[in-house]
């Protein structure tokens, strides 16, 4: 996809000659949401800390990643004020453990205060900022009174989201940000993640081990394998796998009920149609064998 917000190519990331990641081609585009699913290890964390910088000291990053066109790996990367403005502030990370994120010893407010400060966000404007990014993650200003041990899960990971917003960011790169949540809370972060797409036109990457969260979510969906994009498609590929190891994944996942409704809507409710045109054209090149039977 040329023009995309993110686009990724040719990645490499190697650690002690392993080669951790291998991606030909991967790309988000503004307001977009790209789900990128794979196995434990399969390197999905490797892929969001290097779009993002934070990446192992000791890895080895080559290929190409653009974020609206700025090249940021090699040695023509963006450096000191504008890698700072890209890293953390047009692209957010929100970790699986987003409490980590804080700081134990600052009321999340006084966190938020510092994290818009150092993006140099003019105090004046601050407050106004906040206030909406609060409303936009339907959080409890009172909550922001508290340190992180105070906070619940979901609510810590609303302060991240919350920063995320009030820098405005426009690719929020989420791993496994409902993953320690109970089901409710789930659900509120899924709809907190299409609102922000909708009303803020936040482009996200959604890496989750829950299948049908990112059937339902998702626009497209990557899967990925041992660093490897092995197959690709629109939301119903999920339900119309090719690729063996998109198969096991959907085997293993228990909860694909609304999975399958979804790709009753799309297909008109044809719940075992094949694959559509658009994943086969969309499917990434080299992967002609796993389309025909996905053989490893
Ligand atoms: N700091 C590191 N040094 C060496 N190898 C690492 C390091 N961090 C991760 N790896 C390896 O890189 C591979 C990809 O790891 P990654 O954390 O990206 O997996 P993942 O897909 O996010 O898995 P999970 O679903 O369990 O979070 C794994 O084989 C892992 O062991
Ligand atoms: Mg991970």
């Amino acid at each position: 996809m040329s023009g995309a917000l993110l686009e990724i190519r040719n990645l490499a990331v190697e650690i002690g000659g392993r080669r951790l990641v291998d991606v030909a081609e991967l790309a988000v585009g503004r307001g977009e949401i790209v789900g990128l699913v794979g196995e434990s290890g399969a390197g999905k964390s490797m892929v969001l800390s290097t779009v993002i910088g934070l990446q192992p000291a000791n890895a080895r990053v080559t290929g190409s990643i653009r974020f609206d066109g700025v090249e940021l790996v090699g040695p023509h990367g963006p450096e000191g004020r504008l890698l700072r403005d890209l890293r953390g502030r047009r692209i957010a990370l929100v970790p699986q453990a987003a409490r980590a994120s804080l700081t134990p010893t600052l009321q999340a407010r006084h966190w938020l205060d510092r994290a818009l400060a150092l993006h140099r966000v003019p105090r004046a404007e601050r407050k106004a900022r906040l206030d909406h990014a609060l409303d936009a993650v339907r959080l409890d200003p009172a909550l922001l009174e508290r340190y992180p041990h105070q906070l619940s899960g979901g609510e810590a990971q609303r302060v991240v989201i919350a920063l995320a917003v009030a820098l405005r960011a426009e690719l929020l790169l989420a791993d496994e940000a409902t993953s320690a949540l109970d089901v409710t809370v789930q659900a509120e972060v899924a709809e907190l993640f299409r609102s922000l797409r909708e009303h803020e036109g936040t482009a996200i990457l959604l890496v989750s081990h829950d299948l049908a969260l990112v059937a339902g979510l998702a626009d497209r969906i990557d899967i990925i394998d041992r660093g490897v994009i092995v197959e690709r498609g629109p939301a119903s590929v999920l339900a119309t796998p090719a690729h063996a190891v998109t198969r096991e994944l959907v085997a293993a996942n228990p909860t694909l009920d609304a999975l399958e409704a979804r790709h009753a809507v799309e297909t008109g409710g044809a719940a075992d149609a094949p694959a559509t045109a658009a994943s086969a054209t969309d499917a990434p090149t080299g992967s002609a064998d796993a389309r025909d039977g996905g053989a490893r």
